[in-house]
């Protein structure tokens, strides 16, 4: 099926908050191009109280963004852009009201859209996002938010100087089951906490712009700063490229904490099977979380040691093993990218903070740049310093090393 293109036709505007004021001037539509006629014809029908949403980006991610939106009463999907003719015409197919265009500025410029949604590759996150919000456009972009820390930060001052919001589709941070076991930690059932073991491997799609750590351990890292509230003091990774001419494919990417907390996080474009499996240990209580059971996707085992004897002597320290029950908590089955979308429309129409902001966003991308420096030092720890990564001496890489042996 053919649609018509629009040409680019719209004009840049500045807007700070919500929804447009239905008072304001509008600017008069450019009805020589398709777009721009479209736009005028839709504008003069379209109730004002909700958030206009245009998406850049219909590849595989953005249908799943453009369906929530669409299905929220509090928002109005404005517009979808991608390079792709063929994509449009799924979208027109499915949304015939929603207006397409090849050319993502017409998306950023229309002044009937709040908040622009960026489902893009990486590597066009940061131009993408800054473009929206210099024209007064709140935006949330795909993970991760940026290619490098420093991108992250502009956007976010960027951000906040407009009183913009600026949120990351961390879309796991909003499913029923990290919701459950963030209350589990949060409440201290599990004791303290001992480690956070995540897997995520398939046969998955060889990304172009990022390794296999910024495509997948991006989702375990999302999980792990939310549940965890705390942040690593240094990373190391390893892992193999094993196709020619592209990136790592395989990854093994270990955080350090305060205290004997660690993180480890697999991560594999090249298994043979879909494994999504987290484990997470305390001292009373330990949780596995599977995203891939349909039901119960959290089961909490009441199992652990009792040790017995001076911990300090080794020698006298006698171990025992406790095994209790183990039970599977109701966890909400909504999917989680509806309460994300929602939880955007709220934060754009009251001014709120995300709980997935541009911050969340900058501490991923802290450890990931962390992460490439140890993987190209081949497993060497990377510090992580409140400014960003710095590689580690002697005693404290020796340190590590013990804890983690
Ligand atoms: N939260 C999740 O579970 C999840 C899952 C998959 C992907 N993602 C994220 O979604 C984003 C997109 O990933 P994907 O797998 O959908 O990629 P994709 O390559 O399948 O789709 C990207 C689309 O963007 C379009 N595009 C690129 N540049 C554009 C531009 N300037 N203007 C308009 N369209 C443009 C391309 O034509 C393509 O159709 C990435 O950031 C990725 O990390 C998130």
């Amino acid at each position: 099926m053919s649609i018509d293109l629009p040409a680019v036709g719209t004009r840049p505007r500045q807007r700070r908050n919500g929804p447009r004021d239905p008072a304001r001037t509008k600017p008069v539509a450019d009805t020589t191009s398709p777009y721009g006629l479209f736009r005028s014809l839709q504008r003069a029908k379209k109730p004002t109280s909700t958030v206009g949403i245009g998406v850049i980006g219909y590849g595989y991610w953005g249908p799943n963004l453009v369906r929530n939106f669409a299905e929220q009463g509090s928002a109005r999907m404005v517009a979808v852009s991608d390079l792709s003719v063929e994509h449009l015409s799924e979208v027109h197919a499915r949304y015939p009201h929603v207006k397409v265009t090849t050319d993502c500025a017409d998306v950023i410029a229309d002044p009937d859209i709040d908040a622009v949604v960026i489902a893009t590759p990486v590597s066009s996150h940061f131009e993408l996002a800054m473009r929206a919000l210099k024209v007064g456009k709140h935006v949330l972009v795909t993970k991760p938010i940026t290619a490098d820390p420093v991108q992250a930060t502009e956007l976010i001052d960027a951000a906040e100087q407009r009183g913009l919001v600026l949120m990351v589709d961390h879309t796991f941070v909003y499913t029923g089951a990290v919701q459950t076991i963030k209350q589990m930690v949060h409440s201290g059932n599990l004791g303290e906490l001992y480690y956070y073991d995540s897997v995520r491997v398939n046969l998955g799609l060889f990304q172009k712009d990022v390794n296999v750590l910024w495509d997948l351990a991006v989702h375990d890292l999302a999980i792990m700063d939310y549940v965890l509230g705390q942040q690593p003091v240094a990373v190391a990774a390893t892992g193999s490229a094993h196709v020619p001419g592209h990136q790592v494919n395989l990854a093994y990417l270990t955080c350090y904490f305060d205290g004997s907390l660690i993180t480890h996080h697999h991560v594999n474009w090249l298994a043979p099977l879909k494994i999504r499996r987290t484990l997470i240990g305390g001292a009373r209580q330990m949780i596995v979380y599977d995203d891939l059971e349909p039901s119960e996707k959290v089961k909490v085992y009441d199992k652990g040691i009792t040790i017995a004897g001076d911990p300090q002597g080794a020698r006298e320290t006698l171990i025992g093993y406790r095994t209790g029950d183990m039970w599977a908590p109701q966890v909400s089955l909504v999917e989680g990218l509806r309460t994300e979308t929602q939880h955007f429309l709220e934060c754009v129409t009251h001014g709120r903070q995300p709980l997935t902001d541009g911050h969340c966003g900058l501490r991923l991308t802290r450890i990931l740049e962390a992460a490439a420096q140890s993987l190209s030092q081949r497993g060497q720890p990377v510090a992580l310093a409140d400014g960003g990564a710095t590689s580690m001496q002697g005693s404290v890489e020796l340190e590590l090393m013990t804890r983690s042996a």
